[in-house]
Order: structure tokens, then C-alpha cells, then sequence
């Protein structure tokens, strides 16, 4: 590439004044950002319009500019929406490719837009609502995977499941109660989505390029026009502040943490091995070399398009950390990995919703397994505190006597015999063994938030008026 100057490439006639040559092309690659900012039209038109009336109500422009200027904000709009729109690299971004549309429109009148505001406030205020809108679409992703996942566990109140701790069969549950912990922790995921959104909602606009602006400019109007709660309160922090989507990225990569445990969960339990659900035909895929697979192939992508959450997480912390106040045109690099994320998001959750629902269950598999491993030696323990009135470490012990002596005898500790117990305690009665059956050491985990049945039906109604 000898010249890589475009000869004869006119400077922007945006913010050209004082050049004398257009920039090379690789500057404009480089610099632009119309590829992926695109996105941001609409708010982008919606602030435009916003900024409009309140420069016609403050007398800052002239009611027949503001007239032309909305009506043809909404036919750039129209043309976007109907795929007329030409988007162009000379003109770097989203904002000046509809500011140079408009141009084109309604000629001088559009170049009274601007007054008062810069790129700076602009694309600070056009990302801010898109996050805004972002973090709506998620949340009510978020609530219908609730939905899904509250309906099974209701489905499922009574089917009894190892509980594992370390992968190791620990204590049976029931499915419905397992179900009901992702609910809980979407729940705060919601949570955490709502703060990010209150935080969010201050309005950049006005804060011009980082001082301020000499106009009599309202910034409460334009606030209210655009659903903020309050103008941004220094105007050097407003041009510069990308908390926001960082924060949108930390809620994502916690959600995403979340989604992946599942999605881990669902392929163990599809496995041969563990055999506890099926997934319908809708979400599984076959192998090309063998004809008896069904692969959670959803699942493993939700699992691993986690990654890329983390990364763009990392990544714009990195754009961020070393800039001094205030744009620096690093900012730039904020929203491909946002728009990202938000794409991610909204499919992984669409594709878990979908596999909770059609999931079907074995639970002839779930409670074989559940009496495996003994999880029932516990029960054992509890009956020797609460019948005895024995020390939990002593009966700790004791047990623990009986699941050795199951052990050797190849047998599990419920079937052993009365007398086999009392050798291993004299006081030990007939009623102990009948806590050692799944449903009664299940039925018996009634503690708030416990396990039991009769305790996940009330969770799921609960659970309904909490998040539904
Ligand atoms: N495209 C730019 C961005 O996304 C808009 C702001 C540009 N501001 C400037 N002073 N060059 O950040």
C-alpha cells in the first residue's frame, strides 16, 4: 500500500472546518463505527427529538427548524426501519449518519440540532437507553424461565433425587426443590438487573462535549422526555461514565454463571449414565457418525457461550481502567461487547426455558439413585438425637458403626435387621428403620426452606407471588 491517503477525499462535513483532506482509508476504518452502532438508531432519533423540543421551548432554535428537524428525524427512522437507509463509513457512526441524512432531508435547518451538544453526551445518552431497553428484554427472559422452572417444580414437588454434595450422593431431595434454587438465584439476578437499571437512569444529555453548555438548555425536560429520573449531576462524569455497561456485563456474567450450573446439570443428567431426563427431540442433536446419539448440544452452548460473557466483561473493564477523564474515543470499543452480551443472553435463556419445558423426567432413575451412596445414614443419626437423646457427635458415630457393618454384609442400611442395629446400639427400636425409607427422610425436611414435599408446594406459591 504505497498511499494509502485517499486522494481527493473530502474532509468530513461534519467536523471538517479545519482540514484540508478526508482522512486515509485505513483511518476510516479504523475510526468507524457505523458497522455495529447502527444499532443504537433508535434511541439515537428518540434523544435527537428529545433535545429538539427543548431547544424550540427554550428559544434556542426557532419553532419552523424544530418542526423540519422532528419531521424529518422521523423519516430518517421511517427509512432505517424500512431498510432504505444507506449507512455510510465516511460518516464514522450512528449519529452523524443521521444527522447527515437529516441534512440531505431538510438541508440548513438540521445543522441547528447540534447546538448545545456533542457526540459525547449524545452516545452517552443513545447507549444508556439501549442498556435501559437491554436490561428490560433480559429481565423478562429472566421471569419466563422463573415461569417454566416454577411450573416443573410444582409438576415435580414429590420426586424424590440424590442431592449431591461434592457429586457424591449426599441426601435424597426432591426435583421440585432443586428446580426451585435456580429460581432463587434468577431471582437475584433480577435483583441485581433492577439496581443496575436505577443506577442507570440519569441523562447524560447536556453535558455537551465534558463543561457544559453556555445555552439555557433544560435538562429536566429531556429527562422526563426520555424516562430518566434526573439529569446527570457533573457533566465530566456524565461524558465519561460507562458504569453502567460494565455493570450490565456483571449481572450478565453472574446470570451467565447461573445459566452454565444449570446447562452443566442438564447434560449430566441427560447422560447414559445418569439417565434422570430426556430432552425432547426440539432441543437435542444427533452426531453425524453415530446414529444412537442425542446430544444436549443446547445446553453445552449455553455452558460455554459463558466465556464469552466473562470476556467482554474483561474487556471493557480493560478499555475503561486507564482512561483519564474525560471521552477518550477508547469508549468507542463499549458496545460491540454489550450488544454481545445482550444477544448471548437473551438466546441462552430462551434455550434454557425451553429445554425446562420439555424435559421429561425419569423418576423411576432419580430414586434408584437416591438410595444409593447412603444417603439416608443421617436419618439414622437424627432419630438416635431425637429418640435417645444422644449427643449428634456420639450418633454420628454410631451410625456410622451401622453403615460399616451394612457395608460388609453388602447390604444397605435399611435392610439390615433390627437385631444387626442393636449390635451396634442395644436401644436402637423397630421405629428407627422406618425413618430410613426415601419418602420419610424426604417428608421429614420441613425446616423453612428445607426439602420436603409439602414444603416445596408452598415455595412454589411463594415463589409465583415473589417473582411471577
Ligand atoms: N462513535 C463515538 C462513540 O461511540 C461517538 C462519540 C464520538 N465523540 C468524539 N468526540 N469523537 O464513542
Amino acid at each position: 500500500m504505497a498511499d494509502q491517503k485517499r486522494q481527493g477525499a473530502a474532509a468530513s462535513a461534519i467536523w471538517g472546518g479545519r482540514f484540508e483532506q478526508g482522512p486515509s482509508e485505513i483511518m476510516e476504518r479504523i475510526n468507524a463505527s457505523i458497522g455495529f452502532d447502527k444499532r443504537l438508531y433508535a434511541q439515537d432519533i428518540a434523544a435527537s427529538k428529545a433535545h429538539c423540543e427543548m431547544l424550540v421551548r427554550q428559544n434556542i432554535i426557532g419553532e419552523q427548524d424544530g418542526k423540519s428537524i422532528i419531521e424529518g428525524l422521523d423519516k430518517v427512522r421511517a427509512e432505517i426501519e424500512d431498510g432504505q437507509f444507506e449507512f455510510k463509513t465516511a460518516l464514522e457512526d450512528i449519529h452523524m449518519n443521521v444527522e447527515g441524512r437529516l441534512a440531505e432531508m431538510i438541508g440548513d435547518a438540521a445543522g441547528r440540532l447540534h447546538t448545545a451538544r456533542s457526540r459525547n453526551d449524545q452516545v452517552a445518552t443513545d447507549f444508556k437507553l439501549w442498556v435501559r431497553d437491554a436490561i428490560d428484554e433480559l429481565e423478562a427472559g429472566l421471569k419466563q424461565l422463573q415461569t417454566a422452572l416454577i411450573a416443573k417444580a410444582e409438576e415435580h414437588a414429590g420426586t424424590i433425587m440424590p442431592g449431591y454434595t461434592h457429586l457424591q450422593t449426599a441426601q435424597p431431595v426432591t426435583l421440585g426443590h432443586h428446580l426451585l434454587a435456580y429460581v432463587e438465584m434468577l431471582g437475584r439476578d433480577r435483583g441485581r438487573l433492577a439496581d443496575c437499571r436505577t443506577r442507570l437512569n440519569e441523562n447524560p444529555l447536556g453535558s455537551g462535549a465534558l463543561a457544559g453548555t453556555s445555552f439555557p438548555i433544560d435538562r429536566q425536560q429531556t429527562a422526563a422526555t426520555l424516562g430518566f429520573d434526573r439529569p446527570t449531576a457533573n457533566s465530566l462524569d456524565a461524558v465519561s461514565d460507562r458504569d453502567f455497561a460494565i455493570e450490565f456485563l456483571s449481572a450478565c456474567a453472574i446470570t451467565a454463571t447461573h445459566l452454565s450450573r444449570f446447562a452443566e446439570e442438564i447434560v449430566v443428567w441427560s447422560s447414559e449414565s445418569f439417565g434422570f431426563i430426556k430432552l425432547s427431540d426440539s432441543f437435542s442433536t444427533g452426531s453425524s457418525m453415530l446414529p444412537q446419539k442425542r446430544n444436549p448440544d443446547a445446553a453445552e452452548l449455553v455452558r460455554a457461550k459463558t466465556g464469552r460473557v466473562f470476556g467482554a466483561l474483561i474487556g471493557l473493564l480493560t478499555v475503561m481502567k486507564g482512561l483519564p477523564l474525560a471521552y477518550s474515543k477508547d469508549m468507542q470499543e463499549d458496545k460491540e461487547p454489550v450488544f454481545e452480551v445482550a444477544d448471548i443472553m437473551g438466546l441462552s435463556v430462551a434455550a434454557m426455558a425451553g429445554m425446562v419445558t420439555d424435559m421429561k423426567v425419569d423418576t423411576t432413575r432419580m430414586r434408584t439413585a437416591a438410595m444409593g451412596g447412603g444417603s439416608n445414614a443421617v436419618d439414622l443419626a437424627d432419630w438416635l438425637v431425637r429418640t435417645l437423646g444422644m449427643p449428634f457427635r456420639q450418633a454420628h458415630h454410631v451410625t456410622g458403626a451401622a453403615v460399616k457393618l451394612a457395608e460388609q454384609k453388602g447390604c444397605r442400611l435399611e435392610e439390615l435387621s433390627l437385631s444387626d442395629l442393636q449390635s451396634v446400639h442395644a436401644d436402637i427400636t423397630a421405629d428407627a428403620l422406618a425413618c430410613l425409607t426415601l419418602d420419610a427422610s424426604v417428608a421429614s425436611r420441613t425446616s423453612f426452606g428445607g426439602t420436603a414435599p409439602e414444603n416445596v408446594k408452598h415455595a412454589c406459591d411463594e415463589a409465583k407471588r415473589r417473582f411471577l
